[in-house]
């Protein structure tokens, strides 16, 4: 799998806190299936101190690059970037921090954004020649609609692992129909917002069933990170309701 959302650089944000934190990730990453990191840091992040010490972000980079090469797996730069006025300028100017080499960024949004603010910032990127990939879309508390308008103007929707396995049956939806075109982790430690996501990815797999499983988790990514088209699906009804009830029988089972 190639994880498209990941704060495993430490001491940058608000994610991984020491090497040995990245080190542990890394590991954790790689027994569920993941060989492919993007390392999306927050930006701008005048909200997080990092761990006080002079540090470069290419510097811990490098250092978490090659601890990944040790175990078979790549680590790649990004950024997580907060749409504001002054972020969306440097997009527009052609700065955007993007996935890997590739012409998508991965963005975020103040939480209680509105959606007509999401639709223009969207249209604004896609103009700037850029592949707008939403984080956690899933937060946001967007109509189902708007989602769908997003797309239409050349968003990418993801959703956060955790949420999508154990979330609202509304969120079960948006995957099932097709809406949802990445799944990530969005990890930020090696405890709680963890990769230690076995049981969530036994349910998504079971709801989904393991090819589109693939296509969320491996295939859209690593063409979003290629530049090439995204694979679309559509669900047809019967089979909705039946991979809907999968997974409660999955989760009832856990919560006994
Ligand atoms: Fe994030």
């Amino acid at each position: 799998m190639t994880d498209l959302h990941s704060h495993i650089l430490y001491g940058i944000d608000d994610g991984a806190r020491s090497l040995e934190e990245s080190r542990r990730m890394l590991l954790q990453a790689r027994e569920v299936g993941y060989r492919r990191i993007v390392s999306t840091r927050h930006y701008p992040n005048n909200q997080f101190k990092g761990d006080g010490e002079d540090f470069s972000i290419s510097q811990r980079l490098e250092i978490v690059k090659s601890e990944a090469e040790t175990l078979g797996m790549e680590v790649l730069r990004g950024a997580e970037v907060m749409i504001s006025p002054e972020t969306l300028r440097e997009i527009e100017d052609g700065q955007a921090d993007t996935l890997g080499e590739s012409r998508t960024v991965l963005i975020e949004f103040q939480v209680g954004s509105i959606e007509r603010g999401g639709l223009e910032s969207v249209r604004r990127i896609v103009e700037a020649g850029y592949i707008p990939l939403i984080a956690h879309v899933e937060r946001y508390r967007w109509k189902t609609e708007i989602l769908g308008e997003l797309k239409k103007l050349g968003g990418i929707l993801q959703m956060n692992m955790r949420a999508a396995a154990l979330g609202k049956d509304q969120w079960r939806e948006w995957l099932t129909s097709g809406l949802i075109d990445v799944l990530a982790t969005d990890a930020h430690r090696a405890e709680g917002r963890s990769y230690e996501l076995t049981e969530e990815i036994a349910a998504l797999k079971s709801l989904l069933g393991e090819e589109r499983f693939k296509i969320l988790t491996e295939i859209n990514p690593e063409r979003l990170l290629a530049g090439e088209e995204l694979i679309q699906w559509e669900e047809k009804p019967e089979e909705k309701i039946s991979s809907l009830g999968k997974l409660l029988r999955l989760v009832r089972r856990k919560k006994k």
